[in-house]
């Protein structure tokens, strides 16, 4: 039953591949054919504002494994993962993965901590990546690395991977009630955040001092940053207006730039957002429905109060006015949330153990936020921007990649699960080796479906490592306990 979209697999040519996209209506054009370096636009460097070089338009995205040790170091199969992120080619490194700049703001008990305590050892991740890279690719001259800083907000989880610790800005009509938050948590005050603003900057020194080049100042998927953005009802100085809501960003900002001369802040935005989605009829996602008492859901950062689950780009906009006049020129562009509407942002054939069927064909989504990009960067040229979620389009990424680089629809291709199933994949391309179709990721989801039942992430269908891990047998007995129709 998920399966009444075709498999990208089993579209094997230019015309099957042509002949879907328009019976779909989207708009999703791609190169028939895919140029190898020296000469092919993915292999072009890209120079910065800041005259910065980076060598070709790959981005590794941030991929998290929940496989940090307890007090926020990495472990092996951290470092296994920063290696592949080198072995890439990709010379964009957006963030490696979640790093929480305080212990209460995990997204789960392993999580990364950029701590005194741990900042060692996180340098010593970057310098495995850069090593795996120079061992490659001969240079790391044209490599910019950056360290992506979190904390989880709602979904905090510092203790227990089951256990919701949330620290809310503002009570959410749907999210409170879907994940039981009690009437009467307390929402962050604004001297708790006056205190974590500061603990970002003492953060990014840190990142600074062991040689990332920039620090992303996360404000996507739900997560605390991100809930600024729609802290429409919350009252003070940090809600309501798009002046306050944006206050904990602008306050970040001037305290690094005072604090860390030379340091690169980029921003990874959740550039549109959508009311939650629940597994209906059959397990297929469907949006809930919410209207207030004007009958608006004005909690949609980038979504249309008037009509949910639409776009409506108009404060994305002055968002990223706001970050060009910061001098902000490094923008990362997803969308939604893993938590209440994944299919937003990473689409997937297969439904997450805690998700729903795909309610529309995941290449609808692919083309949304694809040309969601293209918009925003109309808009703001001088701004390099990497797109994500091309992973879904698998055996065709290459051509629509090159497709929406050569074009300027975008300046960069951002990489997540493709990464962890074949993280040679960029390199390959840009050599003009043909694809190794047998570790093409084909969006199982069971590098969700892992964590969210308290296992490391990683890609357990493709990925050998993963493939005879205890781990994996334990993921497939869990798996068993579920299918896609029994989600709702
Ligand atoms: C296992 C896993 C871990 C992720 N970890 C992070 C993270 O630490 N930070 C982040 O911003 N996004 C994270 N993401 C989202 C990805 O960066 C990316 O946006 C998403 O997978 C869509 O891109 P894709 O289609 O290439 O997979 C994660 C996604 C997955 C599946």
């Amino acid at each position: 039953m998920t399966h009444i979209y075709p498999r990208i697999a089993r579209l094997k040519t230019v015309a099957s591949f042509a002949e879907h996209i328009q019976s779909l209506g989207i708009n999703l054009p791609f190169d028939e054919e895919v140029i190898p370096a020296p000469d092919g636009p993915l292999a072009k460097p890209y120079t910065g504002q800041d005259g910065r070089k980076i060598g070709n338009r790959f981005c590794i995205l941030p991929m998290e494994g929940w496989d940090g040790t307890r007090d926020g170091n990495p472990s092996e199969l951290t470092y296994r993962r920063w290696r592949n992120f080198g072995l890439s080619g990709a010379k964009l490194i957006w963030g490696g993965e979640a790093t929480a700049v305080r212990p209460d703001g995990r997204a789960n008990p392993n999580q990364l901590m950029i701590l005194d305590e741990t900042m060692g050892n996180i340098e010593n991740l970057r310098l495995t990546l850069v090593d795996e890279h120079r061992a490659h690719f001969g240079s790391q001259e044209d490599l910019l690395i950056g360290l992506q800083l979190t904390h989880s907000g709602r979904f905090c989880r510092p203790n227990d991977k089951t256990r919701l610790e949330p620290k809310i800005l503002y009570h959410h009509p749907l999210l409170d009630k879907i994940f039981n938050l009690p009437a009467e948590i307390p929402l962050l005050s604004d001297t708790e955040i006056e205190d974590l603003i500061a603990e970002f900057i003492s953060a990014a020194k840190r990142a600074q001092s062991i040689g990332f080049d920039f620090v992303d100042l996360k404000h996507c998927h739900g997560y605390l940053g991100h809930e600024f953005l729609s802290a429409y009802s919350r009252p003070g100085a940090y809600g309501g207006s798009f002046e306050n809501r944006t206050r904990f960003l602008r306050e970040i900002v001037s305290g690094i730039r005072s604090a860390c001369p030379g340091l690169l802040i980029g921003v990874r935005l959740s550039a549109y957002d959508f009311p939650p989605f629940s597994p209906a009829e059959g397990g297929v996602g469907r949006a809930v429905t919410f209207q207030d008492s004007n009958g608006r859901y004005p909690y949609a950062f980038g979504g249309d109060p008037e009509r949910p689950g639409q776009v409506k780009l108009d404060e994305t906009i002055q968002f990223l006015e706001l970050l060009e006049s910061l001098k902000i020129n490094l923008v990362n562009l997803t969308a939604g949330s893993p938590y209440y509407n994944p299919h937003t942002m990473r689409p997937a054939f297969f439904p997450p153990c805690d998700g729903y069927l795909p309610p529309e064909d995941p290449l609808v989504g692919v083309a949304r936020n694809i040309n969601v990009a293209a918009e925003l960067k109309g808009h703001f040229p001088n701004i390099a921007m990497i797109g994500s979620s091309y992973t879904y389009l698998q055996d065709w990424l290459p051509n629509v990649a090159q497709y929406v680089v050569r074009t300027g629809m975008i300046d960069f291709v951002g990489l997540g699960r493709m990464v962890l199933s074949y993280p040679e994949l960029p390199a390959d391309i840009l050599g003009g080796r043909p694809l190794a179709r047998r570790r093409i990721c084909r969006t199982f989801s069971d590098c969700t479906t892992a964590p969210r039942r308290g296992l490391v992430s990683g890609c357990y269908p493709l990925d050998e490592f993963y493939k005879v891990s205890p781990e994996a047998e334990q993921l497939k007995q869990i798996k068993k306990t579920f299918s896609p129709e029994s989600l709702t």
